[in-house]
């Protein structure tokens, strides 16, 4: 059996044995596995036809690929960006590449990773399920028989990062007002957790070694909170962000469990929610003229019309705005997030950042 052992010391340099592997040149990640929701959904809901949570109209994408291609933002993700960073091709959508291998045009699945992610998912299953989206389970259920019927090489899963970020469905839908939530705030959080406890669980087991786990952004603040009864227009949305930071705050304490759990596997956590909160707080020095309102949409703070939509209303300058639309970032915030989790320092991303974990060699025996 091959057992795979990551030697770290002092602060987050890594210390390099000799081997019988040989030192990649360059980084060493050739693929990225990508799971979690509309933040990273590439277009997996747009070949899902049964799934009512769409993006696949104008004016999406129209920033970069000049087109919609499912993204919900006016260009990349931070999937992307991060690829672009590591000098590999854009994930596809499973479904596309699925379907690819059944009409034939296809003979195998792509070697540089594949995103499983599907807007307006979440954690818990119940999710926005009346909306046909493919909850976390679904989507690592889709890796997994994929893996099992040997379709993605083992030593292709050992190399790869994979990528988590999850939870904001879950947590806006709390705070719908039909239905009703029956628990609390903190259990609530805490079944999310355990959701994602048992999601990083699997995704070692099946080889998982180097793992992203990406905070929520601070969801209180986005425009489409004002769909919602009670929430605050001039300011965020408090009770909403507090329980962000306690399922934030279970994340990372999970990211650090899984060395312990799975020894060889390594993960890291990027603090989003900070992150952003810097470009809201200096919104100058990144580069943005609207840190409250969308970009793309209608009513007030933008919030209560999705982009595309009959009646919507389009700004002059997207990239000067932290929201794209009424849930979503800008590419230019984006980017912003995706510098700071692939070179940033401690209060961005830790215990090391992505260029560091892309590069960290992994010692075979
Ligand atoms: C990866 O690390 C090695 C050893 O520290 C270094 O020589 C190499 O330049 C790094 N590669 C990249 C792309 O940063
Ligand atoms: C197969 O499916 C892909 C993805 O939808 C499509 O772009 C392509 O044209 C199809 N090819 C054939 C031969 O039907
Ligand atoms: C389609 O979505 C509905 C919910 O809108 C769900 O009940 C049904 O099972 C889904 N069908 C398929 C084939 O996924």
């Amino acid at each position: 059996m091959e057992r795979v052992i990551i030697i770290q010391f002092f602060f987050a340099s890594f210390l390099l044995l000799s081997s019988s592997t040989s030192l990649a040149v360059g980084f060493n990640v050739p693929a990225i596995f990508i799971f979690g929701d509309s933040i990273f959904d590439a277009g997996n809901n747009h070949y899902n036809k049964n799934c009512s949570a769409q993006a696949d109209f104008p004016p999406y994408g129209s920033n970069f690929f000049h087109h919609p291609t499912g993204r919900f933002t006016n260009g990349r993700t931070v999937a992307d960006f991060i690829s672009e960073f590591i000098g590999i091709p854009l994930q596809k959508p499973f479904l596309e590449a699925q379907l690819e291998l059944v009409n034939g045009s296809r003979k195998e699945y792509p070697s540089n990773g594949m995103n499983f992610a599907s807007a307006g998912s979440g954690v818990l299953r119940a999710t926005n399920q009346d909306l046909g989206v493919t909850p976390i389970q679904d989507q690592l259920q889709q890796f997994k028989t994929l893996v099992q019927q040997n379709l993605i090489n083992n030593k292709l899963i050992q190399n790869s990062l994979f990528f988590f970020e999850s939870g904001s469905n879950d947590i806006f839908s709390y705070f719908y007002p039909f239905g009703g939530p029956t628990l609390t705030p903190d259990a609530y959080v805490q079944s999310m957790l355990s959701e994602v406890t048992n999601f990083i669980d699997q995704i070692s087991k099946l080889g998982a070694r180097r793992i992203g786990l990406f905070s929520l952004g601070p969801v209180g603040c986005v425009p489409a909170r004002t769909l919602l009864p009670g929430a605050p227009v001039t300011k965020c949305y408090g009770k909403m962000n507090k329980m962000v930071k306690n399922y934030n705050m279970g994340l990372e304490n999970l990211g650090k469990s899984i060395p312990i759990k799975y020894p060889g596997s390594f993960a890291v956590y990027g603090a989003v929610y900070k992150t952003v909160q810097t470009f809201r707080t200096n919104p100058k020095r990144y580069g943005f003229s609207d840190v409250t309102n969308a970009c793309c949409g209608d009513g007030t703070l933008g919030g209560l019309l999705q982009c595309g939509k009959e009646g919507y209303k389009l700004c002059v300058k997207p990239n000067e705005y932290l929201f794209w639309d009424y849930f979503h970032p800008s590419e230019h915030t984006y980017k912003l997030i995706s510098k700071a989790l692939w070179s940033g320092s401690h209060s961005r991303i830790r215990p090391v950042n992505l260029k560091t974990l892309a590069n960290m060699t992994l010692i075979q025996h």
